[in-house]
């Protein structure tokens, strides 16, 4: 945790060697430098904030997410997530999460869940709530039957696989199953930034 450089530069190179591709990259550029002990205090003072707006979407999760185990020692800043700061949490179903690459295929009812939020020049702004929930088999099968949602900071339901807006999730399926099944279509976060079991 004494490390808040490192990781960044490392995200600074692989945003410049994608750069075409990353929808986000600007995001990572103009974002400010600061320490994960600064982070984490930031994410403290936000939460309540965070959670009120997310609850308004009336989704269950957004009211019982924060309550689940939590998988990152501390925000952590994603570049495939707008830049943003994100702190990942997994349900009992999900536990096998914290076994990372070796997680083999989460059960159905397994759901992992990253709230986020974005630093930059202006303060700290409240960033969207991410899920994936495995669902039955035959769901969204060349998905992994994983059903990807965006809940907005104002507690807006953006987009949801097979439900309101699917097809502006879409994006969040062609890039998890860049890294496929062996993993169970789960990226994980940066290994500095993982609890270990
Ligand atoms: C360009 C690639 C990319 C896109 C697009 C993307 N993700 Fe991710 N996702 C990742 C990476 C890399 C991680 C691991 C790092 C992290 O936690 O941010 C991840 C992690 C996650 C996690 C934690 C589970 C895991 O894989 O470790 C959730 C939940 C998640 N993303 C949901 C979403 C949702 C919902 C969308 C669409 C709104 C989305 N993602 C779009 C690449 C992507």
């Amino acid at each position: 945790m004494t490390k808040a450089i490192k990781p960044t530069l490392k995200l600074l190179a692989l945003s410049a060697a994608f750069l075409p591709a990353l929808f986000i990259a600007p995001a990572i550029v103009t974002a400010e430098e600061i320490s994960d002990e600064k982070v984490i205090e930031h994410y403290e003072a936000l939460s309540p904030k965070l959670q009120a707006g997310y609850a308004k979407s009336g989704h269950p999760v957004s009211t019982d997410y924060f309550n689940w185990d939590r998988y990152t020692v501390g925000p952590h800043k994603s570049s495939t997530h707008g830049g943003r700061f994100v702190h990942n949490y997994a349900n009992d179903l999900a536990k096998a999460y914290g076994k990372y690459e070796d997680i083999g295929t989460l059960p159905v009812g397994a759901i992992v869940a990253k709230d986020s939020f974005k630093v930059t020049k202006k303060g700290v702004k409240p960033g969207p709530l991410f899920l994936m929930e495995k669902m039955a088999t035959g769901f969204s099968p060349e998905d992994g039957d994983w059903k990807y949602t965006l809940i907005t900071p104002n507690g807006k339901i953006f987009g949801e696989t097979n439900g309101v807006n699917s097809k502006k999730v879409k994006f969040c399926a062609d890039c998890h199953n860049a890294v496929g099944e062996d993993q169970d279509y789960l990226f994980f976060p940066e290994e500095d930034y993982r609890v270990q079991n």
